[in-house]
């Protein structure tokens, strides 16, 4: 895996030199320099000003402010501008636009208008970052690109004249003949039948809105294929051009492997970090981890780059004008996000933005600095962080401690899109066990499940979870055998080992492949209807444990412990939950969605380690470790605003303060330990 390398931890921010005037320059670095920033980022929507008409190039401006940021020792990434084509491309040429499903063509006015698959627009775009590249690869200052801007925000479905075309080339290429791609779209079911290569489309508008799911996930793997070839377009370029700095991207959006794309092409992987969604967007769950739930999209990062970098840490409350309205984090939070990221594996973190906007479309979309551009609370909160961090420098490149991993798949999460009887229960289950662990400080990975994995990458955890794995192969199932024959445990739930890589079901009974590993087969299945009675299972200490939203009857076909039955409806007194111990190790099989309730009373028979020998920790407070030279770094993050005791049970440093410490400590609302030896 591609990792980030920094000698240490560094921060830096994201800076629109073309949106203040000149004279403001050498004040904005002069105090970014005061900050302790390293790093600032620039570049990556100017492109109307790198290239203000057709083969027109004009650098001048962004050669003063590289210069001038050489001036103050900061280092720059320079962002290729593809995310904001300028009005003369889609003027001149509209076939670079990208279409709505129905094709009707987006329009300049915004961003992300265009398409991966124009040829033109292509083109277009090797010009001017072959042009960027040439002119700045042996700039000193200029240290690494980023290409694009978040690839696949804003829209990640594309429906352009361009699109259908490289679809149908793809599909001729992934299926040789249009025999094989009616055998894996199945589409002798409604006559879909295709005669000619000129019939495929994507997925267009049908009656009602429900295309052909094999189709739908087919499509899916295609937008994936067409951002990375896109990616790879920049990247060959920047490769040839300026092999001295470093390519990266930053994300994380749909539709795209980002762990490919990360392998194949790119030096590291980035992330934008913003927490703040989490407070806005509706969670009517139990016990919502709100902020906090971005510590789990920052495993997923790290199942990218094991250490990567944060190019926008979200600085101040959020807003376009129009919408993504947000708080303003209180005091602590923006350290506490901070700490976040790097408690999770980042090892350089650039703050969005420097100064809030005056213009545009962001003007909400606030910065360290308000427009005001006098010291606010902000800039000291991270100037009081940006010192601590100096003095962690140390943990750079530091791995992360962990013993589970939670399983994610691409093809399960697209044809979860466009299936309602396993995506919904997906981030339900997966909520339920982040929360689970979180609560209970067992830290987790996220584990990128798919054919090149490994038993080696299993084999790394004592423990993982595949919540509901609809798609699994023969050969899948087999490493999973393999994996659990030698000591592992691993835990299904409902819908689990019924399709094949198109999407359609297996004849057999379900968990498909799986069954000889979790000893069970499903008899048979039902979806739990509104206003009708929920199922309930007695699992351990719960009499009477809600078995929301999917239940199966499971059939015992080995010698498997029965964890959990039905206790109501007429699945009463039926297996729900099974234990199976195959080889050294152990599967379980729940014929359900997990709730929070179910996942904690699992762990607790899993034995994991939850350092509660070392410490007392209340739910409200996350523990993340990190481990170099044999030296475990231990972040405990509290995420209430509510000061929260801990007590430690053995003598740790303080790492920032080198203060020893034991017994009662108070932690102040946000606040953040970080604990050494
Ligand atoms: C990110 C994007 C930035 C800015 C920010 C706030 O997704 O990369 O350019 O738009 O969100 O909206």
């Amino acid at each position: 895996m591609k990792k980030l390398n920094e000698e240490s931890l560094t921060l830096g921010v994201c800076y629109y030199p073309e949106h203040w005037p000149e004279e403001m320059w050498e004040d904005d670095y002069a105090r970014m320099k005061e900050l302790g920033f390293s790093y600032v980022r620039m570049g990556e929507f100017a492109w109307s000003i790198f290239e203000p008409e057709e083969g027109k190039f004009c650098f001048d401006l962004f050669d003063r402010a590289v210069a001038k940021a050489q001036v103050f020792g900061l280092k720059v990434i320079l962002g290729t501008p593809t995310a904001t084509a300028p009005a003369w491309v889609t003027k001149k040429y509209p076939d670079v636009l990208n279409a709505t499903q129905d094709g009707i063509s987006y329009q300049h006015g915004a961003r992300c208008h265009t398409t991966y698959n124009s040829e033109t627009y292509r083109e277009l775009s090797s010009i001017i970052v072959t042009e960027m590249a040439k002119h700045y690869s042996d700039n000193p200052t200029v240290v690494g690109w980023q290409i694009d801007n978040e690839i696949n925000c804003e829209t990640n479905v594309f429906y352009a004249d361009a699109d259908h075309a490289a679809f149908r080339e793809w599909a001729k290429k992934k299926y040789q003949t249009l025999a094989n791609l009616n055998q894996a779209w199945g589409t002798v079911f409604w006559s879909q039948t295709y005669t000619n290569w000129e019939q495929v489309y994507l997925t267009r508008k049908t009656v009602p809105n429900s295309p052909n799911p094999h189709h739908a996930l087919d499509e899916k793997r295609f937008i994936s294929d067409s951002a990375f070839a896109y990616v790879k377009l920049q990247a060959d370029i920047l490769r040839e051009h300026a092999p001295n700095q470093w390519i990266t991207t930053n994300g994380m959006f749909g539709h795209l492997d980002n762990h490919k794309m990360t392998d194949e092409l790119l030096d590291f992987y980035a992330y934008d970090s913003y927490p703040n969604f989490g407070r806005v967007i509706e969670d009517s769950s139990e016990k919502p981890l709100r902020d906090r739930k971005w510590s789990w999209n920052l495993s997923v990062v790290r199942s990218i780059s094991p250490n990567f970098a944060i190019f926008e840490q979200q600085s101040g409350p959020g807003g376009w004008v129009n919408r993504l309205d947000q708080p303003s984090p209180k005091p602590g939070q923006l350290r506490l996000w901070t700490y976040q990221s790097i408690a999770h594996g980042a090892d350089m973190i650039l703050y969005f933005r420097w100064r809030t906007a005056t213009k545009g479309t962001e003007i909400y979309w606030h910065g360290i600095n308000d427009y005001h551009n006098q010291p606010n609370r902000r800039v000291k909160e991270i100037e009081a962080v940006s010192k601590e961090i100096k003095q962690l420098g140390k943990i750079v490149g530091s791995t992360y401690q962990v013993e589970i991993a939670y399983i994610t798949n691409y093809d399960n999460s697209w044809d979860g899109e466009f299936d309602i009887w396993h995506g919904p229960f997906e981030s339900k289950s997966r909520n339920a066990w982040i929360k689970a662990l979180q609560y209970n400080h067992v830290p987790v990975d996220a584990l990128n499940f798919n054919n090149e994995t490994t038993l080696e990458d299993l084999s790394k955890y004592k423990v993982l979870v595949y919540s509901h794995a609809a798609i699994v192969t023969k050969q899948q199932a087999a490493l999973f055998e393999v994996y659990v024959r030698q000591g592992g445990k691993v835990i299904f739930g409902c819908r689990s080992g019924y399709k094949d890589e198109t999407g359609q079901t297996y004849m057999k009974a379900l968990p498909g492949y799986l069954t000889d590993l979790v000893g069970i087969t499903v008899e048979e299945f039902t979806r739990v209807a509104p206003f009708e009675q929920v199922p309930r299972i007695k699992f351990r200490e719960f009499d009477e444990l809600e078995a929301n939203d999917f239940n199966e009857v499971l059939q015992l076909q080995a010698d498997v412990e029965v964890l959990a039955t039905y206790t109501n409806t007429y699945l009463k007194g039926n297996p729900a939950l099974v234990k199976h111990n195959y080889g050294k190790g152990t599967s379980y099989y729940f014929g359900g969605v997990f709730n929070l309730d179910l996942a904690t009373s699992l762990l607790a028979e899993l034995q994991l380690n939850n350092y509660h020998d070392q410490f007392s920790l209340p739910e409200e407070v996350e523990l993340s470790i990190r481990h170099k030279e044999g030296k475990d770094y231990i972040f405990l993050l509290n995420y209430s605003e509510l000061p929260q005791e801990i007590f430690v049970k053995e003598e740790f440093t303080e790492a920032v303060t080198g203060t020893r410490i034991m017994n009662k400590v108070s932690l102040k609302p946000f606040d953040v330990l970080v604990l050494e030896p």
